[in-house]
């Protein structure tokens, strides 16, 4: 049976970082508060000329590379992003022009912070189906746009950035030591809009608008939610806490990570954890955690990783693949 492999990864930020200490001189806030309830020290912010499409551009370059593979060989490009460069065309499109890529497809993907565990996925059904042989797979946010950089309770929160891999179809055996996406899960619940969403929209208000966010209801949903889309992943491939090498979550809160794999038994040593340097980078937070991993040499061929996420929507969702 075909497996979706990851054979390249890259991830890319703006230059400018932007400290607690340098928003406490902007907003009513302090560098203990944020960190105590979030774990974030810094993030990186977008400056004039980077675009989600300019990140996620770097980020695929890098990961095009490390695959050793060009524009010429990839079949698609999915984009998972909530800060695209224009409301249509596509970011994904963009950036298939930025490689001088002709053929093909590309498209955008909307799951906000679960963004890459849907475009993933969605890029895993599209190889297992034989449609394409390797796709280029990014999340690339500006979430600095989105911003009321006058709201305390969210502005300290989010960063900019993207990250890529590329996705190749594989010969496996159809069993869980195949390399590649072993299990995929995939949740949403359009009820609880309320609690994460943003005020505008081409449709509605004619604006872009700004993130509103109430944030102890989305803590409240948070760990039950991750916690039950992973007891999925490990019932599909009769794996546990104890066979994951991995846990690579999608980086909101330190809190949050740290409650979900203390439910779930996961040895804090397997899990990643960059928000304190990144904030919440939305889609991009999974491949800029993961491509940072791989790139330090810490992840051996063979090993499983647990990726999973939950954001705006609700959306939420787990992929566990061998590396
Ligand atoms: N600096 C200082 N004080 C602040 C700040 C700030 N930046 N923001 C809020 N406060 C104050 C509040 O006004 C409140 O003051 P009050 O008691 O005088 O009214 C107090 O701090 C406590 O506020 P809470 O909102 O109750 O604080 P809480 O402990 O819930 O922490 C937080 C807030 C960090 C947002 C938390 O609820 C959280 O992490 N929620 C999950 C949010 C999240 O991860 N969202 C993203 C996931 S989905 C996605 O990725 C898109």
């Amino acid at each position: 049976m075909i497996r979706s492999v990851i054979t390249g990864f890259g991830h890319a930020f703006p230059k400018r970082v932007v400290t607690n200490q340098e928003l406490e001189k902007t907003v009513d806030t302090n560098d203990a508060w944020i960190v105590q309830r979030t774990g974030i020290k810094q993030r990186h912010i977008a400056g004039e000329g980077e675009t989600s499409a300019s990140l996620g551009e770097a980020a695929g370059r890098k990961a095009m590379e490390r695959a050793g593979v060009t524009a010429d060989d990839l079949d698609m490009i999915i984009v998972a992003t909530t800060t695209p460069d224009n409301t249509f065309p596509s970011t994904a499109v963009n950036i298939q022009n930025r490689l001088g890529m002709k053929h093909g497809a590309a498209f955008d993907l909307q799951a906000v912070c679960s963004g890459f565990i849907f475009a993933l996925t969605s890029a895993d059904m599209y190889l297992r189906s034989g449609q394409a042989k390797r796709i280029l797979v990014i999340g690339a946010e500006t979430m600095s746009k989105l911003i009321d950089w006058e709201d305390r309770t969210t502005c300290v929160l989010f960063g900019d950035g993207a990250g890529a891999v590329v996705l190749e179809a594989q010969e496996g055996r159809g069993l869980t030591s195949d390399r590649g996406i072993l299990s995929a899960h995939l949740r949403s619940d359009g009820s609880h809009k309320d609690k994460l969403f943003v005020d505008g929209g081409p449709s509605t208000t004619q604006t872009v608008g700004h993130l509103r966010m109430q944030g102890r209801e989305v803590f409240k949903h948070a760990v039950g939610m991750i916690t039950d889309v992973i007891e999925d992943a490990f019932a599909a491939t009769q794996m546990d806490a104890e066979s994951i090498d991995w846990f690579i979550p999608h980086q909101a809160n330190k809190r949050i990570i740290d409650a979900s794999a203390k439910k779930l038994n996961i040895d804090p040593s397997k899990v990643v954890i960059n928000v304190d340097q990144t904030g919440n980078t939305s889609a991009a937070s999974i491949p800029i955690a993961l491509s940072q991993t791989a790139e330090s040499g810490r992840i051996e061929e063979g090993q499983t990783i647990l990726l999973e996420a939950m954001g705006g929507g609700f959306t939420w969702g787990a992929v566990l693949l061998r590396w």
